[in-house]
C-alpha cells in the first residue's frame, strides 16, 4: 500500500494540474479558408498548432518563435475569439494589417470558435520539386538478396530444428555457409515452412543474416527505397534491387518546415525536450511514409516488400531522422554525435512504413553540417577519381562547397541562409506557382521583362528570379557594386521610388500581379541576397586559398542540388555567387544527393565507397578561419570588391557605362 504524506504534496502543482486539465478539456472549432478545413482544438493552442494538425503548410522561417513575420493569417470572424496582439505581432504587422484583422498564426492563441483565411503569400504552395540527378551506372549488388530454397520435411528419423535444415539448404543450394537466423525470422519460420510445403524464400542481409522468411518463391520481388532528406524537400525512389532500376519517384516538402525553415531553427525547436525532438522525427517520417505509399501504389509493390533503405541528408537532418540529440551540432566546436554510416532495424525508427525486419542505412556524414548529401555529391561528380580539379557547389540554405580531385578534396559548409528560398525578402517566395523565376531589364530602355512559374500572374519572386534581378539591376546601373540604389535613377525610371523604408524597385506593378500589390525589391532585400552570396563566395575563396587553386586551375564547375538547376549561371556569376569561371566549365548535376542514395542502395561497393569518401575528404570549419570575415566583407560587393578578379563583368559594366566603385570611393 502506498501512503502519501500531505506534507510532501505541493498544492500549487496540484492547482496547476487542475487548471490545465479543465482548460485542455475545453475545445473550440477553427475553420481555415479557402481550404474549408476545420478542427476542434484545445483552447490556448495557437492558430499555427491548428494549421499543423490539419496539414496546412503555413510559411514559417523562425519555427514559430514570432521573429520572421511570415505566418500572417486574417481573422474573418470573431476577432475576440483569439488572444491579444503580442509585441512580436506589433513589430511585424503594419497598421493597415492590424486594422484588417491580420495576425501571426504562431502568436495567436485560440479562445473560441474562429474562422481564419490564409493569404496566398503565407502558403507554402505547390513547390517545384526536382528529383532527377545525373545517373552514374552501377552494377547491382545490393545488401539484401533473396534466395529460394527447398527443404527436407522434418521426420521422426530426422527431427533436426527448422533452423538447421534451413541453413543446410542455403549452404548446399546457394553456397551460403556463414548465415545466422535472426530472432525475427525465427518467429516466422515454423509457420512459413509448413504453410508452403517446406519451400520458402529467405531474405538475406549482407550474406550474414536471414532477416525474414517468405512462403514460396518471391525472389523476383526484391525492393529497396532511397531517400534524400533535404532541409526543405524530400525525394524518394522505389528501386527494383534485382535490376537496379528506378520504378517510381516521389517528392514533397519536408513536413518539418513548420517547425523552422533552417537547420538552426529546427535544432532550437528540438532542444525544447525529448517530446519536441520526437515531434520532428515523427514529422519527417510521416513525409517519408507518404512517399513510400505513393511510390508503392504506382509501382504495384507493398511497403512490406521493402527490406532495404538508404537515407542521405545533412548532419541536422541525419540526427533528427534518427532522433539523436542534435544540440551540440549547433554549438561551437559543432561536434556531431556520430558521422559513420549506421544500420538500424526498420522497426526501431518509430512509425516507418516498410517491412519491420528491413534495414535502414543512414549514410555517413563528413563533419559540421556537411552530411551524407555531400558524400553523394562527391560520389556522383566523381571528384575522387578525377585528375582535373573540380569545384562542386550544392546551393541551399546551407551551401556546401568542395574543391579538389583524386589527390584530395576539401569541403566546407556556408550558412548562406534561406534568402534564395525567398525568405527575409519582402516579396520573396519559394519556387512554386506564380513565382517570378526569370527577370531581365533592358540596360538602355530600362524595360522590365519577367517570367513566372506556370505562366500565371505573379505573387512573388523566387531564388532564381532574385539572382536575375540583382544581376539585371547592376547591369542597368540602377544599383551600384555596393548593392545600393543609384539615387539619380529616380529621375530616369518610374519603377524606382522612395518609400518610408527607403528606395525600392517595382518589378511588377499591382495591375499585373495576383496579390493586388506591387512586387518590389528593396535595399534591405538586396542586402539579404548579398549576405547569402557573400557567404558562398567567401567560403569558396578560403577553400581555394587553402588548396592553392586559382580560377584557371578549375577544370569543371559542378552545380548540384535542385535549386542550382534553375539558376542562370551568367546571372550568378555577374553578382559574384562564385568566382569568374568560364561558363563552358559549368555543369548541372541536379539532385545528386538522390542519385548518390540510389547508388548506395543498389550497390554494396558504392556504399563502401561512401565510407572511403568520408575518410579522404577533409572538412574545413570556416568559423575558425581568420581571413573569413575580411573575405566575406569583400564578397558583399557585386560581384566583388576587387573588380580585377572579375574581368569579364568589369568589362561588361564599363561597356554599359556604369560607374565602378573603387576601394576608397563611397556611394553617398
Ligand atoms: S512569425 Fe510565425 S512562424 Fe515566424
Amino acid at each position: 500500500m502506498i501512503v502519501i504524506s500531505f506534507s510532501t504534496i505541493n498544492f500549487r502543482v496540484i492547482a496547476n494540474i487542475v487548471v490545465r486539465t479543465v482548460t485542455s478539456a475545453k475545445k473550440a472549432e477553427v475553420v481555415f479558408q479557402p481550404y474549408g478545413k476545420r478542427i476542434r482544438i484545445a483552447l490556448g493552442k495557437t492558430l499555427m498548432d491548428a494549421a499543423k494538425v490539419l496539414g496546412i503548410d503555413l510559411v514559417s522561417i523562425c519555427g514559430s518563435r514570432g521573429t520572421c513575420g511570415k505566418c500572417k493569417v486574417k481573422i474573418e470572424s470573431r476577432i475576440d475569439a483569439v488572444g491579444e496582439l503580442t509585441p512580436s505581432e506589433l513589430k511585424h504587422l503594419s497598421k493597415d494589417e492590424i486594422n484588417e484583422s491580420y495576425r501571426l498564426a504562431c502568436q495567436t492563441p485560440i479562445l473560441g470558435k474562429v474562422i481564419v483565411s490564409v493569404p496566398e503569400r503565407s502558403r507554402v504552395g505547390k513547390q517545384r520539386l526536382q528529383t532527377e540527378g545525373l545517373e552514374v551506372p552501377v552494377i547491382p549488388n545490393p545488401m539484401v538478396k533473396k534466395h529460394f530454397v527447398k527443404l527436407h520435411k522434418a521426420t521422426l528419423k530426422d527431427p533436426r530444428s527448422d533452423e538447421s535444415r534451413l541453413l543446410e539448404a542455403l549452404k548446399t543450394q546457394h553456397k551460403l555457409d556463414k548465415l545466422e537466423l535472426s530472432y525475427e525470422a525465427a518467429l516466422q519460420i515454423p509457420f512459413v515452412l509448413r504453410e508452403s510445403d517446406w519451400k520458402c524464400t529467405t531474405v538475406v542481409w549482407n550474406e550474414e543474416k536471414i532477416i525474414a522468411v517468405e512462403p514460396d518463391d518471391t525472389t523476383a520481388r526484391c525492393y529497396g527505397f532511397a531517400v534524400d532528406i533535404g532541409t526543405t524537400k524530400l525525394a524518394g525512389f522505389l528501386i527494383d534491387l534485382n535490376t537496379g532500376k528506378v520504378l517510381t519517384v516521389s517528392a514533397r516538402m519536408n513536413p518539418q518546415i513548420p517547425y523552422g525553415e533552417d537547420v538552426m531553427s529546427r535544432i532550437t525547436y528540438a532542444m525544447g525536450g525529448s517530446n519536441q525532438l520526437q515531434e520532428l522525427q515523427k514529422a519527417v517520417v510521416s513525409g517519408i511514409n507518404e512517399m513510400i505509399r505513393e511510390c508503392c501504389e504506382k509501382g504495384g509493390v507493398k511497403p512490406d516488400e521493402i527490406y532495404e533503405t538508404v537515407f542521405v541528408g545533412n548532419t541536422c537532418m541525419h540526427h533528427l531522422f534518427l532522433k539523436i540529440w542534435p544540440k551540440h551540432v549547433a554549438l561551437s566546436p559543432y561536434p556531431p554525435v556520430i558521422t559513420r554510416g549506421i544500420n538500424v532495424q526498420a522497426s526501431k525508427i518509430h512509425g516507418l512504413d516498410l517491412n519491420p525486419n528491413g534495414n535502414v542505412y543512414v549514410a555517413p556524414t563528413i563533419g559540421g553540417f556537411v552530411g551524407a548529401d555531400s558524400v553523394a555529391d562527391i560520389m556522383v561528380a566523381r571528384m575522387l577519381e578525377s585528375n582535373e580539379i573540380i569545384f562542386d557547389i550544392d546551393i541551399g540554405t546551407n551551401t556546401e562547397i568542395a574543391i579538389g580531385n583524386k589527390n584530395g578534396v576539401l569541403i566546407c559548409s556556408c550558412a548562406s541562409g534561406p534568402a534564395f528560398e525567398g525568405m527575409h525578402i519582402t516579396h520573396g517566395m519559394r519556387a512554386s506557382t506564380g513565382a517570378i523565376e526569370r527577370i531581365s531589364i533592358d540596360p538602355e530602355t530600362l524595360e522590365v521583362s519577367y517570367r513566372t512559374i506556370d505562366d500565371v500572374k505573379p505573387i512573388g519572386i523566387c531564388g532564381s528570379g532574385l539572382i536575375d534581378a540583382l544581376a539585371a539591376l547592376l547591369k542597368a546601373g540602377i544599383i551600384n557594386t555596393r548593392g545600393r540604389f543609384v539615387k539619380e535613377m529616380v529621375n530616369t525610371t518610374d519603377r524606382l521610388r522612395l518609400r518610408t523604408h527607403g528606395l525600392e524597385f517595382i518589378v511588377a506593378p499591382k495591375e499585373e500581379t495576383n496579390t493586388g500589390n506591387d512586387i518590389t525589391i528593396t535595399e534591405n532585400d538586396i542586402e539579404e541576397l548579398q549576405k547569402a552570396k557573400a557567404a558562398m563566395h567567401a567560403g569558396a575563396s578560403i577553400l581555394m586559398k587553402k588548396m592553392k587553386v586559382a580560377e584557371n586551375d578549375v577544370a569543371r564547375v559542378v552545380i548540384a542540388g535542385a535549386f542550382g538547376n534553375y539558376v542562370d549561371p551568367e546571372s550568378a556569376r555577374t553578382i559574384g555567387m562564385y568566382h569568374e569561371f568560364s561558363l563552358e566549365k559549368v555543369k548541372f548535376i541536379g539532385n545528386s544527393a538522390g542519385a548518390g542514395a540510389r547508388m548506395m542502395l543498389v550497390s554494396k561497393s558504392a556504399r563502401e565507397y561512401s565510407q572511403k569518401i568520408v575518410k579522404k575528404v577533409r572538412y574545413y570549419e570556416l568559423a575558425n578561419d581568420p581571413d573569413f570575415a575580411m573575405e566575406y566583407a569583400k564578397s558583399m560587393y557585386l560581384p566583388y570588391k576587387d573588380l580585377d578578379k572579375f574581368p569579364i563583368t568589369k568589362e561588361l559594366l564599363q561597356r554599359l557605362g556604369r560607374s565602378l566603385l573603387g576601394e576608397c570611393e563611397t556611394d553617398n
